[in-house]
Parts: C-alpha cells; structure tokens; sequence
C-alpha cells in the first residue's frame, strides 16, 4: 500500500517486531559482525558474488542495522530504489563524486551552492585532473552552454544558498538525457516534502541530514538516494574510504524524520510570514525568499515545489557593521551556521565566509546579507523580535565598513545571554 508522507517518515524502514519486542529501532553498537563457523562466511561470500541486495552485515565501515533503517526510511520519503547514509552532506558529496568521476572529466556545477561543495571540485576534484565549470543556477540555458565532450555529470542545489535560486529540474533533466549525463541535485534546502526531484528524472538526490532531516541540530549526517545501479559504485567507495555514519546518529536520524512533514509545514509557514514582514520593512532593502512573488524564481517554486522552506535571506539597509548590530540585537534565534533545526539560527553569511572583502565578493556575499533559518518557534514572536532589532536599524545610507570589527555594546551582551 503506498501511504502518505506522515505515515512513512514514522514506519517505513521499520519493521513492526523488533529485537526484545521494543517499539524503537536499536543502536546497534558494534565494529564488526561475527560468524558462527565458516560455512556462514562462505555463504555471504556467495550471496555478494551473485549480486544479491540484502547481504548480512559484515563489518562497520560497510554498513550497521540501525543506520539501514534510517536508509530504508529515507528511501522511502524520496521515492527512491536505495539510500546510503554517510558521516556529513560533505561525506555524502565527495564520495558520490569521487565514485563517479575519473581524471579527464568535466563536470558543470551551479555556482551558488554550499561553497565547501564548490571549493571540493575547484581545489580538490582539479588536483586529480577533472575540471569543473560554474554556472548559475536561475539561468538553466548555462548549463547547456557550459557543456563539453568530456562532461559527465551536472551538479546543483536547489534552493540555492543563500540567495534561494530555483533550478528548472525538468529543463535540467532535458540536458542532461540529451547528452547522456548523470544529474544531481543536493535538495538539503527543499527537503523530500516541499520538493521530490526523483520524479522529475533527477538520477540522485543528495542531502544534508544534519539540516531537516536530523532537525534537531544534535547530529551529523548526509544521504545519497536513487537507483541501485548508480549507488553500487558510490556504497564501494564509501567502503573503502569509511565516509559511513554511525548507528547513534543513524538512531538521531530515524527519530526526526518521524516529524518532518510537521515541523517543515510550520518552517514553511514561518518561512512565508517572516519574508513577507521584512519585504514590507524601511530597514530591510532586499528579500530573498521563493515564497515572494518579488523572488526571480517565484513561479517555477510555485510550479515545482510544494512549499517555499524556512530559510529567509535578506538585505539590511547598511554595511557590514549595521547588519552585525541588527543580529547581535536579536534575543531569539541563536546566531551560527547551519539550518533546518527546530531552534531559529541566524548568520551573516560575510562574516562567517572571510575577514577579506574581496573574497567574499568573489563568493558572491553581500556584506549586508542576513540568512535566516526559521525553527519552529511561533511567527508572532520571532517578528516581534526582528520589529525591536530592526528598529534601531538606520533607514538613511548604507556605511562603508571593509574591515569587520563588531565589539558587541554590553546591553547587546547582555540581552543575548538573557533566556527568551
Ligand atoms: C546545501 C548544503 N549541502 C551540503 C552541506 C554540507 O552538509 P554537512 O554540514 O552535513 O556536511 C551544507 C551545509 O553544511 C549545505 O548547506
């Protein structure tokens, strides 16, 4: 029976009768597996040989019960044939690239993704002879321009960080068949309820599950979803290179997906209101958010997406120093990186990138720009919050401030140490 979202993220993988009758999926904390006698080794040894898909565990770099039920269920919400869980996003990422590219290839990457991502294929990728060429995501057309002989495989993000750029998946998946490339898409952003691009012939899904999936910002972890074929390379490579998670946050993983429709319909919603209160704000100059109908790529999220997400980007009106007092000011969302948790997190994406002006300029960062990752907090009250930070926000000129040196005022100080 194929039922709905919500029943899958909290059964699918899971199998009713589990060891001791518990109704939770154990950690299963082991290194390795063992063997009653030999007959029993040998007799894997057969099953890997003829290709079988469900072989016993063997090893822990290669794979854990608990994390196999996380994999099972994340399949499932993808509508996926496999899922395989690694260590990080970034484990996940290099290690579907490293699977899937030889020295002489080309690859064509959306400019604005997750700068680890692009500086892996620029810095690293090159080291070993394959060259990558970036384009941006909202013009489709440059993915096709970029195209060589040599190119083997199209990569972006959608939304895009940090401006939230849509990639056209069917225009993208059309390229790709024409010239016989592989796609992938690292839909962190979108999660599998606001965006499913297997059905839009995306051949692999990647995510952050550190992001929404996890959602409690209390684990690390990535996953790479699709067909068999194109994940038997990637699950050897991750054997090899032991990128693999581990069964506790395989176990962190399994319990917040149980709630992922819910509380991404709340940071959806959250999502929306935010971006609409600060587009209509003096102090704000510039709202970046699908949701808007202001956003370059509004209709086409309308059109492929079934909600918007819950990170907000946007401009404060001034420089670098303005738009770190207007953070600092905040009492509610704690200030780092990362997104998707159920606590609101927010960052000046300049002051994390470099202490180097033209570096973050190169990466495309303004240094008033503000993202923000809405939890699931109520929307009345994280507004109120940014209405008393933005008040103090000059509506006059933007200042110059090239070298960033914020000395936080003691009210600030204290006001963030102060529980909500
Ligand atoms: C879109 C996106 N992909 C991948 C990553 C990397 O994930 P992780 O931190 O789990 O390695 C991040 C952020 O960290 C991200 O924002």
């Amino acid at each position: 029976m194929n039922h709905h979202f919500s029943t899958q993220a909290v059964h699918a993988g899971e199998p009713k009768r589990k060891p001791y009758g518990a109704l939770t999926t154990p950690i299963i904390c082991t290194s390795t597996y063992t063997f009653a006698h030999t007959a029993e080794i040998l007799d894997m040894m057969r099953c890997k040989a003829a290709g079988e898909t469900s072989i016993r565990d063997e090893y822990g770099r290669y794979s854990n019960p608990t994390q196999s039920v996380a994999e099972d269920k994340l399949a499932a919400l993808e509508g996926g044939e496999q899922a395989l869980l690694f260590a990080s996003g970034m484990a996940a990422i290099t290690t579907t690239l490293l699977a899937l590219l030889s020295s002489g290839d080309h690859v064509v990457m959306g400019f604005d993704c997750y700068h680890r991502t692009r500086e892996f294929a620029l810095t690293f990728l090159n080291r070993w002879g394959i060259e990558t060429t970036l384009v941006p995501v909202g013009q489709s057309e440059a993915f096709a321009t970029a195209i060589r002989p040599t190119t083997r495989l199209l990569f972006a993000e959608t939304p895009t960080n940090p401006y939230l750029r849509i990639l056209d998946l069917r225009r993208f998946v059309r390229v790709a068949r024409q010239h016989g490339l592989i796609t992938v898409v690292d839909s962190t952003f979108a999660t599998p309820i606001n965006l499913r691009p297997l059905e839009y012939g995306m051949d692999l899904v990647i995510h952050s599950a550190t992001k929404y999936l996890g959602g409690h910002n209390d684990l690390l972890a990535g996953v790479v979803i699709g067909p068999r074929k194109l994940l038997a390379e990637i699950e050897y490579v991750r054997g090899v290179m032991g990128t693999i998670s581990n069964p506790h946050d395989a176990y962190g993983l399994i319990r917040g997906l149980k709630t992922l429709a819910l509380r991404v319909q709340r940071q959806n919603e959250n999502g929306q209101r935010v971006a609409e209160f600060l587009e209509k704000h003096p102090a704000i100059e510039r709202v970046h958010y699908p949701g808007l109908a202001s956003h370059p790529d509004h209709e086409l999220a309308a059109d492929q997406m079934s909600g918007f997400g819950g990170v907000v980007s946007f401009e404060v009106r001034g420089g670098f120093e303005e738009t770190a007092r207007f953070i600092d000011r905040l009492r509610l969302p704690y200030i780092g990186p990362t997104l998707g948790g159920v606590e609101s997190i927010i960052e000046q994406p300049a002051a994390l990138f470099s202490l180097e002006r033209e570096k973050r300029e190169a990466a495309g960062l303004k240094d008033n720009l503000v993202r923000y990752a809405l939890g699931i907090e109520d929307a009345e009250d994280i507004i109120a919050d940014l209405e008393k930070a933005l008040a103090c926000v000059s509506t006059g000129d933007r200042g110059q401030g090239s070298a960033p040196r914020i000395v936080p005022e003691q009210d600030e100080m204290l006001l963030r140490q102060t529980s909500v």
